[in-house]
Parts: C-alpha cells; structure tokens; sequence
C-alpha cells in the first residue's frame, strides 16, 4: 500500500465526514435528544465498537453515518472519559477511504497490541448488490486493521485486509470481528452466514495480529431460520464461588417471535456454556435475551483494566414504523454502560456500573409508600433526567398491575413500567406513548424472585428513552419513549387492587456533557 496516499485520502474523509456532522447538528432539535446516554452530536448510530481502556481513558466507538439520520455509508464516531461518567467528543476515527472499506467501515473491536499500541479491527464493506424485497443482498466484506497512532487514539493508520472475504464459504455476509488475547494466542471471531444460509460464528488465530489462520466453525446455530449472526462476542465469566463459564454472545437475524422472545426484528442474546481453544463452543444453555425491551441490538463488551466485563447496547430504531427523531438532525443511542457477572445459581446479572451513581446530583427519598386502588401518585414533575429506585412488596399488594407511568404528559400519553400479577413479568407498555412505536414487552422473574415477593426496579429516564434495570440486574428492559413537549411526570398507579412500596427514591442525574 502507498501509505501516504492512504493516509491523505482517509484524512480528507474524516474532515467531509465531520462538516457532515456539524451540519446536522447545527439544526438538531433537542426534545429527545438525550441527556447522560451517549449519541451523536448529528447524524445517525448503531452499534458500539471498539470498545476499550487506553492510556487513562475509557473509549467508546460507535457506527456513524455523518451525512444523514437513516442508516448509510459508516464510519467509526468516538467519544472518550477518564471516570465513565464525564465524556467528551472526540474526532471521527474512521472513514471509508480505500477500495476494500469504500461502502462502510463496519463493526469490529479493539484490542492493545503487545507493543502497548491501540489496534482497531473491522469489517471493510463493498456492496455489490443493494438489499431487495426479498431480502437479497451481495456484499463482500473483509475484515481490516487499523493501528492508532497517538495515546489519545484520534489519529488512525489504516493497515488494511487481515481476513479476506472466504469466497464460496460464506454467502455474501461475513462481519463484526472481535479480538482477545488468551494464553499468548490471538483470538478473532468473525459473525458469517454460511453457504447454506445457516447463522454461524468463525474463529482466526494469530500471533502478530496481522496474519491470521482459519481455526473452525465455533459455533452453527441451530434454528435454519436463523441466517446470519452479526457482532458475535465471547468471554469468560468467572462467579464468586470461582466456577468459571464461557458465554457466546450474538445479535440473531431471521429468528421468529416464539411467546414473549424474540420480539424484535433482530435479538440480541447469549448462551452460557464450556470451550476449550482447540474445540467448539458447547451450550449449557438456551438462547437467553441481554435485553427485554423493544430498543436493544448488537451489543457488544470488552474488559475494563480492574477485570470488570462491561457491555454497551446499542438502542435499535424499530425496523417499521416511525421513528420521529429522525426529523431531529441525529438518530440511535447507547445504553448505559452495564457490568456483567456470573451468579452463583449460572444465571448473567446485567447491572449499570457504579460509576453510573455518580451522576446522582439530588435526591427525593418518599421511603414507603402505600396506594389504594386506582390511586396515582406524583414522584416527580419532570421524569427526564431522573432515575427511580423502588421495591414493590409483592406479598403486601393486591394490584393486577401495578408500577410507574413516565413521560406522563399532555393528551394522555405515557409509558407504563409495570409488574403484572397475571403474568408475573415485568412489562414496558407502550400502548398510550406519545409519539414512536407502540407495543409492550415482558420480561420475566426467575421463582426465586416470585417467592422471595420482591420487585426492584432501577428505571433510569431520559428525553427520549427508558432503562429498567429489574431485581438488581436479573433482567434489563430498554425501550424508546418519546413524550409530547412539556414536563413529563412519573406517576406511580395501582390497578385493581393495592400497591405497597418498602421504599422510593428519585435522584435527579446531571449530563454526561454530550450535549
Ligand atoms: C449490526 C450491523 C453489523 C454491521 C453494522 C453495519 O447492527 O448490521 O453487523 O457491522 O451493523 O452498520
């Protein structure tokens, strides 16, 4: 490669891609634009990549199409913290600059070389034939590196193809690298949809992270409806009590809605299960969902410098229907960073991290609560920018559904973060919002929760979207939820029968300085 014209035509790309942003964020409206969730300052995101510790700062990359509020051609946006609470914008960090990326750089992760350098790998992608109603497509996609050149990681060289498109193999789609090191080796697993049109998860092998070797098929998912896994991502969790499992994530495309699962156009899930380097992955369990709510995709996860496994999410559009912030110059946000961890009974705790309590500015405590039948109550004027804390004695209350309205405004309309008695789940209900999707979805207590007759929730609020945060990371709900302009409320209701609380709190959260 003549790497000085490469680096001349990226840098010209990076500098069109960021007048891009700026033009769409010079008319961005702000009604939902969110308050302390990562999005871009203009355009349109998806998934989380890149996602890493350098040189004293947390680094969080994201899919970026600059010129537009749909998805399109993309680049790699970045923003960077010292503390996970505070961020700051960062310069464009890829663009589309060379014949083998020319349609998008997408997916990929990040890893530190063993020279303390910041390598980035992703998937460079070409085209060849537009989606159809029939959902055909040709791309050729390869996987791609690209090596940052100063401690901030703002400036990157692009050192092109390590994995070439495996012709024949694969039919058209073969995406999303994700890097790690283990025992000297260099593990990369590539998400492919096979010749068959079989979902399955590939693993390289290297040891410069330049040349890389074909190991096998990690992983074929079982169901033929399942065609392609895209941002496949595996680690190991260790308990506390030291057993120690392997978890292989993936975001499914082609799985059908059975019952409550799989209500999304895509699903983002994991399985738990045992791997040793030189064999397949083997599931100890079944498919299970990161996320319940309407909003989640392809997330992706790496390991903080104190062994901490932390996972972004992507808040997905829905695939149909409107999504109304597009009128608003940007479009898709991150969840809130969460710690995963492997509980004693095998089950994955999803929680927020700690840091995230940092954005607590004040606090409202009501301690405990009791609410008749069909009584309401207002906890807060304002449920933007707010996170709420209360435990429900299921034991004590009487209620067919009972929980918290949020964005409760003008006309009527709100969203209803409930515990349903009849299906003993919890539901985000979307039924009377405001704008957007409408739709419910529930998401469901393990017996020991039932019989323990508690419900925690932590639901964290913001302009445009919800995070509830279920039993202490049991499960996790993110959905959009856009109110009409004006305050908001958050109301607490009881239906047919009564609620008793054993203890409330509102905190109001202060920006993540994005805005
Ligand atoms: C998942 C995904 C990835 C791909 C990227 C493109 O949302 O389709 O598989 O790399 O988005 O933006």
């Amino acid at each position: 490669m003549d790497t000085d014209h490469v680096n001349k035509d990226h840098a010209q790309a990076l500098i069109r891609a960021e007048a891009g942003v700026a033009a769409l964020a010079a008319r961005r409206s702000d009604r939902w634009y969110p308050q302390f969730h990562i999005a871009s300052d203009g355009g349109w995101i998806n998934d989380p990549n890149g996602l890493c510790y350098y040189h004293g700062r947390w680094h969080v990359f994201y899919q970026l199409h600059p010129y537009g509020t749909q998805w399109g051609p993309m680049h790699w946006g970045h923003v960077s913290s010292e503390d996970m609470v505070t961020w700051r914008r960062e310069p464009v960090a890829l663009a589309p600059s060379l014949e083998q990326d020319r349609d998008g750089i997408f997916s990929g992760s990040a890893v530190i070389g063993d020279d303390g350098r910041l390598r980035l790998f992703y998937t460079g992608n070409i085209t060849i034939q537009q989606r159809d109603e029939n959902h055909a497509e040709e791309l050729y996609e390869a996987q791609m590196l690209a090596e940052a050149q100063d401690d901030d990681a703002r400036v990157f060289t692009k050192r092109g193809v390590v994995v070439a498109f495996p012709e024949g193999a694969v039919h058209s789609d073969f995406r999303d690298p994700k890097v790690w090191k283990q025992n000297g080796t260099w593990y990369m697993i590539v998400g492919a949809r096979s010749a068959r049109e079989r979902g399955q998860i590939w693993l390289y092998t290297s040891q410069d992270l330049v040349s890389w070797e074909f190991s096998r098929v990690l992983y074929e998912h079982p169901d033929p409806d399942v065609y392609m896994l895209e941002c496949p991502d595996f680690f190991a969790l260790r308990s506390d009590s030291g057993g120690m499992k392997w978890v292989l994530c993936f975001s499914a495309m082609g799985s059908k809605p059975c019952g409550f699962m799989n209500r999304n156009a895509n699903n983002a899930g994991y399985m738990i299960g045992t791997w040793e380097p030189d064999g397949c992955f083997q599931p100890e369990t079944g498919f299970r969902l990161w996320d319940w709510g309407h909003n989640f995709y392809a997330p992706q996860s790496f390991e903080g410098p104190d062994s901490r496994r932390i996972m972004y999410g992507w808040m997905s559009p829905e695939a149909s229907g409107p999504v109304p912030v597009q009128q608003d110059g940007w479009c898709g946000n991150l969840t809130l960073p969460r710690e995963l961890a492997l509980d004693k009974d095998g089950s994955i705790r999803t929680t927020p991290v700690k840091e995230t309590e940092a954005l607590r500015a004040s606090q409202c405590e009501f301690g405990r609560v009791s609410l008749g039948a069909e009584e309401q109550l207002v906890v807060a004027e304002e449920s933007a920018g707010t996170e709420i804390e209360m435990v429900i004695d299921l034991n004590r209350s009487t209620a067919e559904r009972c929980g918290l309205k949020v964005h409760a405004g003008g006309q009527g309309s709100y969203t209803y973060i409930a515990y349903d008695d009849q299906t003993q789940r919890i539901v985000v209900d979307r039924q009377a919002a405001a704008e957007g999707g409408r739709g419910y979805r529930a998401a469901p207590l393990s017996s020991e929760s039932l019989s323990r007759g508690r419900v925690a929730l932590r639901v964290f609020i913001d302009r445009g979207c919800v995070e509830a945060y279920i039993n202490n990371g049991e499960q996790v709900m993110s959905s959009f939820s856009y109110p009409v302009e004006g305050p908001g409320k958050s109301i607490l209701l009881a239906e047919r029968g009564t609620m008793e609380i054993e203890s409330l709190t509102v905190h109001r959260l202060r920006g993540i300085g994005l805005s």
